[in-house]
């Protein structure tokens, strides 16, 4: 794994020829010192300035940690400086952030650049995020290696925000906007932040190891407060073969897309919960969905659908939920997709993403229009119309109280009040009414909100007696929006709500 090639040691031996590091047998003994004399009171190294060492990027660290400094080397962290400098408009005050300071780090006071302006110090570097080596570097321990904060927030004073601020690069603002960030289901259920099972994909700490194999050393690490999907869980800081550093693909179609590791819990019946996190079983078209018992005879077209063109390699998930754009009037703001939003609300004056709900002519629909050339809108609205007519037909909620109650139109009151067990959801079981009630949970619009919490039976003997099959006074199904208004699979979503009212209708004998 990563750890063991990590370790890999080049030689230590400090000016003084006093041997500090390891016996690892990787190791290669150099006769040269691992790091200058700090410029810094605070004790930051910077980059390693003999020989060359300083054009080539050599950091004191890396003069140890050698696969570390390889990895690193890729990243544009390593040329923040040159960045900065080709700026036509570089200021003193810009260097902070392209520069080994005190942001990203404990660090408060001014320390590396800001503190001596000496060039060891360009570029963002180990220590950027570590904080001072002196220390580990002149007798390396585990007890005082120089651990990196995970911790992300706009008023942090350690992290990556510290430096993904501001209009420009408003990264920390909008991921702390979006449900990676402020992490709504932690209140919704308890069981997201203390169950083993949930943390999974609920829990930064436990996302970073169960999902992404990083088993690295952090400050947080061993700590008990839940961590939210922090910026470090998706990027790699040392580097990847993914763009961005990301830890893996986020534009590929399969399982192993960054997105679908956690968008993909379950989409097939049963469970009491309905689907949840479906969004990448669905647009895979995998793992998802009921299919009636002749779905695939010919009177269904005999097959599944071919995977839809939104699923494909290179126009996954980020390609409509991570967008950019610049705006520059009234002011310039740089959205930078961090809020995770297809088509996310936007502030009628400034053109800004707001947190929704808002009308479809306030939504940003440019990434559609970018395909569908203007068509976005209207090709959404189509598709969520026809979803609507198809959920309609198998529960039209016609006093919009949630409650799938027998005045009720559609099929499923039809066949749910002769008798109430055919749709109990609770149990192994799967009915036919079941089975169509799981696909309209899959394909449910923002219109028809009741399918994913709904209440059934409720009343069912009178409205103040327990009806007698002892389910109290109705259960509640609830199930979390998977089907991006239709956008996730419009064929699929058509075709398996199209088949489930047929079934419906044959296997109930409602047919006229
Ligand atoms: C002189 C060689 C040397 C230098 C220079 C050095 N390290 Fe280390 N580092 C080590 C060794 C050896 C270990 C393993 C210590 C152990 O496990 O006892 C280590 C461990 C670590 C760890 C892991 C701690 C853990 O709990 O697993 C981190 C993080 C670390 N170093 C960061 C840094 C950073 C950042 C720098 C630069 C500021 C740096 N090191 C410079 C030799 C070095
Ligand atoms: C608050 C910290 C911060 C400040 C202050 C800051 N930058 Fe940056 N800069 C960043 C970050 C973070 C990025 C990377 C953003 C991204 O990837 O979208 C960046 C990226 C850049 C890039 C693109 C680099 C490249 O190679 O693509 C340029 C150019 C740049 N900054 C110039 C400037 C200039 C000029 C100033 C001052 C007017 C400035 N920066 C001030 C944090 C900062
Ligand atoms: C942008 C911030 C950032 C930069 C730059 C950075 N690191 Fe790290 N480093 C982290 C974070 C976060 C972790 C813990 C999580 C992880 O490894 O993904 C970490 C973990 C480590 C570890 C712990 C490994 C273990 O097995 O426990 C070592 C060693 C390390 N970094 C060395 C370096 C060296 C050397 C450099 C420079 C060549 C460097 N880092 C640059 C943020 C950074
Ligand atoms: C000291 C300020 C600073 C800190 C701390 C910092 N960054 Fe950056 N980051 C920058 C700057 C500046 C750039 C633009 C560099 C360039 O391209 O010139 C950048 C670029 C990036 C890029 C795009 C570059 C690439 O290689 O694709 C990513 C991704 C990134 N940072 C992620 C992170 C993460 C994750 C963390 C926290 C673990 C972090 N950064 C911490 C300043 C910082
Ligand atoms: C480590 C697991 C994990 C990864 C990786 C991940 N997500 Fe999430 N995502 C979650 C969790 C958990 C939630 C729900 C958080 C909550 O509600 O508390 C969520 C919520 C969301 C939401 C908001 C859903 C809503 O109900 O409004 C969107 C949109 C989203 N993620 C998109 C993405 C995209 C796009 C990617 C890939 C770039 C991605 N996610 C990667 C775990 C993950
Ligand atoms: C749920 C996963 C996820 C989380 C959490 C996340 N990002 Fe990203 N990030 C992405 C994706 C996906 C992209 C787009 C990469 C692409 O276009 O291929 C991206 C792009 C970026 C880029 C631009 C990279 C480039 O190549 O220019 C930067 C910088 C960045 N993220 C920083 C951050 C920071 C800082 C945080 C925390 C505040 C964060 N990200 C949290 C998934 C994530
Ligand atoms: C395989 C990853 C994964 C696991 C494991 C997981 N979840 Fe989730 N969960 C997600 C994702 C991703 C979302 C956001 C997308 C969605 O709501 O469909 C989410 C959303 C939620 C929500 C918010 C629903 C909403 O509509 O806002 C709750 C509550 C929740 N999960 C509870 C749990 C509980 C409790 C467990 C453990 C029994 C659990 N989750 C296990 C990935 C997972
Ligand atoms: C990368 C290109 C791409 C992007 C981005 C994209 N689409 Fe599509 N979309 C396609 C292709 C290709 C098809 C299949 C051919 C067709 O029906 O036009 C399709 C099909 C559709 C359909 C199905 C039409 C039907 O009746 O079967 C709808 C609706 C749709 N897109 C809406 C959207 C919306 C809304 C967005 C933005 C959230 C979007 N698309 C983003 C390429 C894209
Ligand atoms: C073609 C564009 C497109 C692609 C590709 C796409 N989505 Fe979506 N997604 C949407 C739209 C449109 C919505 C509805 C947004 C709304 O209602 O605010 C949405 C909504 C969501 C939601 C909120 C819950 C819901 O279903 O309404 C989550 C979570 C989500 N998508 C995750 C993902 C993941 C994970 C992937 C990749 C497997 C993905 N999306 C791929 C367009 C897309």
């Amino acid at each position: 794994m990563r750890r063991a090639t990590k370790l890999t040691m080049v030689a230590v031996l400090l000016g003084m020829a006093l041997a500090v590091g390891c016996t690892d047998e990787e190791t290669v003994f150099t006769d040269r010192p691992v790091f200058d004399e700090p410029a810094d009171v605070a004790g930051f190294l910077g980059y390693y300035m003999v020989d060359g060492s300083f054009e080539a990027k050599q950091t004191a660290c890396g003069n140890c940690h050698a696969t570390y400094q390889a990895s690193w080397h890729t990243t544009g962290h390593a040329d923040a400086w040159a960045g900065l400098q080709s700026s036509d408009h570089a200021a003193a005050y810009c260097e902070n952030c392209h520069t080994v300071s005190q942001l990203g780090n404990l660090e408060v006071e001014d320390v590396g650049w800001p503190a001596t302006g000496d060039e060891r110090y360009h570029d963002v570097q180990c220590e950027s995020c570590h904080g001072s080596g002196l220390e580990h570097a002149s007798g390396p321990t585990a007890a005082n290696a120089p651990l990196c904060s995970v911790e992300a927030g706009t008023t942090a004073t350690v992290g990556c925000g510290e430096c993904h601020n501001g209009a420009h690069h408003p990264f920390v603002e909008q991921w702390e906007e979006s449900n990676h960030g402020s992490t709504p289901a932690w209140e919704e259920s308890g069981s997201t932040t203390s169950r083993a099972s949930c943390r999974i994909c609920h829990e930064g700490r436990q996302a970073l190891v169960d999902v992404f194999g990083e088993t690295s050393n952090y400050l947080e690490k061993d700590g008990t407060d839940p961590l939210p999907i922090h910026c470090v869980v998706c990027h790699d800081p040392h580097g990847t073969d993914f763009e961005g550093n990301l830890r893996a693909d986020p534009h590929s179609s399969g399982l192993t897309n960054l997105c679908i590791r956690c968008h993909a819990r379950s989409g097939t019946p049963p469970s009491s919960h309905g689907p949840h996190a479906a969004q990448g079983l669905l647009i895979l078209g995998e793992n998802v969905g009921w299919i009636p018992p002749d779905f695939l005879s010919p009177t269904f077209g005999g097959f599944l659908p071919e995977p839809h063109a939104h699923g494909e390699t290179d126009e996954m998930c980020a390609t409509c939920h991570v967008t950019t754009f610049e705006v520059t009037e009234p002011e310039t703001f740089n959205s930078v997709g961090h809020t995770f939003e297809a088509i996310s609300c936007l502030d009628a004056v400034t053109g800004v993403p707001v947190p929704g709900p808002c009308e479809n002519t306030d939504r940003d629909f440019r990434v559609c229009d970018t395909c569908h050339g203007g068509e976005g809108q209207i090709m959404l609205e189509d598709l969520v119309a026809e979803i609507n007519l198809l959920l309609d037909q198998l529960w039209d909620d016609e006093d919009a109280d949630c409650v799938l109650d027998q005045g009720d139109g559609g099929l499923l009151p039809l066949v749910v009040f002769p008798d109430t067990l055919t749709l109990y959801p609770d149990d192994d079981l799967i009915t036919v009414a079941e089975g169509a009630w799981w696909n309209a949970q899959l394909a449910y619009t923002h219109d028809r909100p009741c399918f994913g919490d709904a209440t059934l039976y409720f009343g069912l003997a009178g409205d103040d007696e327990e009806p007698a099959d002892g389910t109290k006074d109705g259960i509640h199904v609830s199930a979390h929006k998977a089907s991006g208004e239709g956008i996730h699979n419009p064929d699929l979503l058509r075709a398996l709500l199209e088949a489930s009212i047929e079934a419906v209708i044959e296997f109930y004998g409602l047919g006229l």
